[in-house]
């Protein structure tokens, strides 16, 4: 095992978002490896209860017209910001590849849903993960709507599934430096009981 080349990958990887991406297709291979490995997440029952659904192409510019309209329709008045609509539109049509990470309640629910979303994230993680370390760019992004009934509506799930996040993929654009990340040291979220 190759431990400084895993704890680079893990340090490195950033969120880039659709403004700093190419428009250069994400290829079969990356796109395969990312959701292979978010498919090893771990999963408390073997529930794998993550689902996605992946626009790519011309989808885009469906998905883009949707995620606005979901904006404008499903938050109140109040809650939305002047241009966030043209700015969802925008972005999905930006980013080569958009996935919109879903999470499917297990029928029977023995198992938590707290901790179903907590495997959905360990997806997520993986395919951040697999991508910084393909040189892709991504970007999970959480609009209050996608936990909305609407939302649910338009992308036929279930009443007790749940979208938690749209996840947008490219390769940074030309020039584009990779981000540099800050994190406060961990020393402060630590406590070792002993004794
Ligand atoms: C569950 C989750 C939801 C997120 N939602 C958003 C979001 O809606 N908007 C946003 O700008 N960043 C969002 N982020 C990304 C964070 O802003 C980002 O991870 C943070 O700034 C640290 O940067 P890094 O990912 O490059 O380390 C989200 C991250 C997580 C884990």
């Amino acid at each position: 095992m190759d431990h400084a080349a895993l704890d680079e990958i893990i340090r490195s990887r950033r969120t880039i978002k659709p403004p700093m991406m190419s428009d250069r297709p994400v290829s079969e291979e990356d796109l395969r490896a990312l959701f292979e490995n978010a498919n090893w997440a771990p999963t408390h029952g073997l529930t794998e209860p993550w689902r996605f659904k992946i626009y790519r192409g011309e989808a885009r510019a469906k998905l883009a017209d949707a995620l606005a309209m979901l904006y404008e329709t499903a938050l109140p008045a109040e809650d939305q910001k002047e241009g966030k609509a043209d700015k969802l539109r925008e972005m999905a049509r930006l980013a080569p590849v958009v996935i919109l990470v879903c999470m499917e309640r297990q029928k029977v629910e023995k198992i938590r849903e707290l901790e179903e979303i907590e495997s959905v994230a360990c997806a997520v993680q993986n395919m951040h993960l697999t991508a910084a370390s393909r040189g892709l760019g991504a970007f999970w992004s959480t609009p209050p709507f996608i936990y909305k009934p609407e939302m649910n509506e338009w992308l036929g799930l279930e009443e007790k599934d749940r979208c938690l996040g749209i996840f947008y993929l490219g390769y940074p654009a030309e020039g584009q430096k990779w981000p540099k990340g800050r994190r406060r040291s961990v020393d402060g979220k630590l406590e070792f009981i002993d004794t």
